[in-house]
């Protein structure tokens, strides 16, 4: 009895963590002594921003275990037009997100910056034009679409257009090991 109790517990605390609501971003934006990257894609989704952009300092996202940020990152991932581009990650123009297949990473460092530097063939950069609290949303959401996230926090079928099985329902894709990194721009931008 007292063990179920514990159990009970515990439960209700892992389900805390996993709905927690954060309104300020558990992780400060990359501060001042983060260095500079260039931006890579030379598209921009609005006005042209000048400078390059900062990388995030850690490996891990801080919204890969969280459910609610994960649907905030999908509503997102519409709302900048991503899925302009990706689909609903089937890939269209931009390459398949849902798949096993990363050219520039599948870690959350590496898709933080494939949004935020851009990416040489086609890919905007977002540096600047999205806050880094929403870009670590759709990261952990991009995350989610090849089921890299764990099951209880990735999100189930959604309110709009369909885009096949739920991410929940999706079989994880093992990144395959990513080509060799692309040689940066010659003479930074
Ligand atoms: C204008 C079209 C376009 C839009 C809008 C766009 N992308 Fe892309 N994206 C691309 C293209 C094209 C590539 C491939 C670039 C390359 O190979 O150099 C890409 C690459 C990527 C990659 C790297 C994939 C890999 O295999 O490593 C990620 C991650 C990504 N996009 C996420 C996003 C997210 C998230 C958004 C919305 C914030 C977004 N994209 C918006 C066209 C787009």
């Amino acid at each position: 009895m007292k063990a179920a109790a514990i159990l009970l517990v515990l439960l209700l605390l892992g389900g805390c963590e996993r709905e927690a609501r954060r309104f300020t971003s558990p992780m400060p934006s990359p501060g001042a002594s983060a260095p500079e990257s260039p931006r890579v894609g030379s598209l921009q989704p609005a006005t042209q921003q000048q400078g390059g952009v900062k990388l995030s300092t850690v490996g891990e996202g801080p919204y890969n275990g969280n459910a609610f940020a994960v649907n905030q990152g999908k509503r997102l991932f519409r709302w900048y037009n991503c899925n302009g581009c990706h689909a609903m990650g089937g890939g269209s123009i931009g390459p398949a997100l849902m798949d096993d297949q990363w050219k520039y990473g599948s870690s959350s460092a590496a898709i933080f910056a494939s949004i935020m530097q851009g990416r040489p063939e086609g890919m905007p950069s977002f540096g600047g034009h999205i806050p880094d609290d929403q870009a670590w949303q759709i990261v952990a959401y991009v995350r989610s679409m090849s089921g890299q996230l764990r099951k209880d926090v990735e999100p189930s079928r959604g309110d709009t257009l369909s885009g096949g099985e739920a991410e929940v329902a999706r079989t994880p894709e093992k990144p395959r090991p990513a080509d060799p990194p692309p040689s940066p721009p010659v003479g930074g931008r």
